[in-house]
């Protein structure tokens, strides 16, 4: 394995890390120990003075998390770079989402991607068509830490000939803490004027600047302050917000830090009723004194990652990827804080899925860029077979059917899509029949195909 020049702070969170993974600490958080977060300030309920909200505003910066090479969907590249409005990729609205928010607002408003290894050549390539985007002072990116995968048989680090750059790995997007410091990003900020950063997931577009939470977050003179939604019962297997009895602290618990016991609390969404966005707001002297405080190496959470060495090739050995979440910082930072959001702040794509909504009719884009949804989203369920990866759900849902007038869509089964096609109520595609073709202009309904006159 080469030298890949990581800097000396990282070193020491891998060690920290590597040290949690081979005594084999679970992390584990039982209901017993904690209570449910409630009271939690609705951002459609805040009265934010404009004049104080366009004066935090002035000075945030817009950091995106771009790291993460979208592997559940079977790529290996930023997923920023995916088409997902048109020709229009997540990276070109998150482009024009930002230079209307400073024609709207006034504010410089920089956009810093975090980038990894693998992402950042194409992702700088990309917003090289945006020459304005560049703010005085600011980097467009810095680049995350990479780490060794190691092999599930005894954690050493993996070798592969193949291709040696996969024998690393971005540590997952806890890292941006140090990334944020090591790179000198921080400090390029700081010096910049800027003092609070909104970071969110590239995927997610949702997530636009917004200054009336940027009022409210630097009037709560937080250090950390997390967007959360509610719960839906389709939430009800993730992770959520709970407050630690031992110390009050907030803490995300992920699904598999719940005891087996306690599965039924956790998913209990009348209970615990929020979730981390993955928005976040920082201040940034605030985190570069509590960086400076803990040497670079904050408290968080382990998560062990199992995948392939090569994530397109299901038969390559088994890796463990020795991650962290971002959002598990809220128990770090005393006086963290919590602002509950509408759901359309949050609007990721993790599954071919979330991809077909996205793309369809079911969003249209305002004047500034954002995606507003025209009806309740409806529930995607496409064939894991034939439609996990981007490449084959191209293939065969590369014309977007219209799902403004659907409730659901559950897809067995081999089936390709032509132009023009409606899903209209509970649209069904059985395995029975595939694999086959959906005509061009045809309805999908109940019943299947042509099946719109059974709803
Ligand atoms: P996800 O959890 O969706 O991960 O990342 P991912 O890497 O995109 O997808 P999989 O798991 O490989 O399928 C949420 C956000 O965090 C970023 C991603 O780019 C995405 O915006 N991320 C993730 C990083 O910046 N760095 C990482 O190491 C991991």
């Amino acid at each position: 394995m080469r030298d890949a020049g990581v800097p000396a702070t990282a070193v020491d969170v891998f060690t920290r890390f590597y040290g949690l993974l081979e005594s084999g600490r679970t992390g584990m958080i039982p209901e017993q120990e904690v209570d449910p977060l409630v009271d939690v300030p609705y951002l459609g309920d805040l009265e934010v003075d404009a004049a104080a909200g366009a004066q935090a505003l002035a000075v945030t910066a817009v950091v995106k998390l771009n790291g993460g090479l979208g592997t559940s969907m079977g790529m290996d590249r930023a997923k920023s770079l995916l088409p997902v409005r048109g020709e229009r990729t997540f990276l070109d609205l998150i482009a024009a989402q930002v230079l209307a928010a400073r024609e709207a607002t006034g504010a410089r408003l920089p956009l810093v991607l975090m980038n990894s290894f693998r992402t950042r050549e194409d992702s700088l390539a990309a917003l090289a068509a945006y020459p304005e985007l560049a703010v005085e002072g600011v980097p467009l990116d810095f680049v995350q830490n990479r780490e060794p995968k190691l092999r599930v048989e005894d954690l050493s680090p993996v070798e592969w000939a193949a291709d040696p750059s996969l024998e690393w790995c971005p540590p997952g997007h806890g890292d941006l803490y140090t990334a944020l410091v090591a790179s000198g990003a921080l400090e390029a900020l700081l010096a910049a004027g800027f003092r609070y950063a909104a970071v969110s997931n590239s995927d997610n577009l949702g997530a636009t600047p917004d200054a009336r939470i940027a009022g409210w977050f630097a009037a709560s003179g937080a250090p950390f302050a997390a967007e959360v939604a509610r719960r839906t019962p389709a939430d009800r297997k993730g992770g959520h917000l709970v407050v630690r009895r031992a110390d009050g602290r907030l803490v995300l618990r992920e699904s598999a830090q719940t005891p087996a016991e306690d599965a039924g609390a956790a998913g209990d969404i009348g209970r615990h009723r929020f979730f981390n966005t993955n928005n976040l707001w920082l201040d940034l002297r605030a985190l570069a004194a509590e960086l400076e405080r803990t040497g670079g190496v904050l408290d968080l959470p382990l998560i062990r990652n199992e995948k392939t060495v090569d994530p397109t090739d299901k038969t390559s050995p088994r890796v463990v990827q020795i991650e962290s979440a971002m959002g598990a910082a809220i128990e770090v930072f005393d006086g963290a804080a919590v602002l509950e959001v509408d759901r359309s702040r949050f609007l990721p794509v993790k599954t071919t899925n979330d991809l077909l909504v996205l793309r369809s009719d079911v969003y249209e884009t305002d004047a500034e860029h954002r995606l507003v949804a025209r009806v309740g989203a409806p529930l995607v369920d496409l064939d894991p077979e034939f439609y996990a990866t981007v490449a084959a759900f191209d293939a065969r849902l590369g014309q977007v059917p219209s799902l403004v007038e659907a409730s659901s869509l559950r897809v067995r089964g081999d089936w390709s899509f032509g132009a023009g096609v409606r899903v209209v109520g509970d649209g069904v595609l059985a395995a029975e029949g595939a694999p086959g073709q959906v005509p061009a202009g045809a309805t999908v309904g109940p019943a299947g195909v042509g099946g719109a006159d059974a709803v």
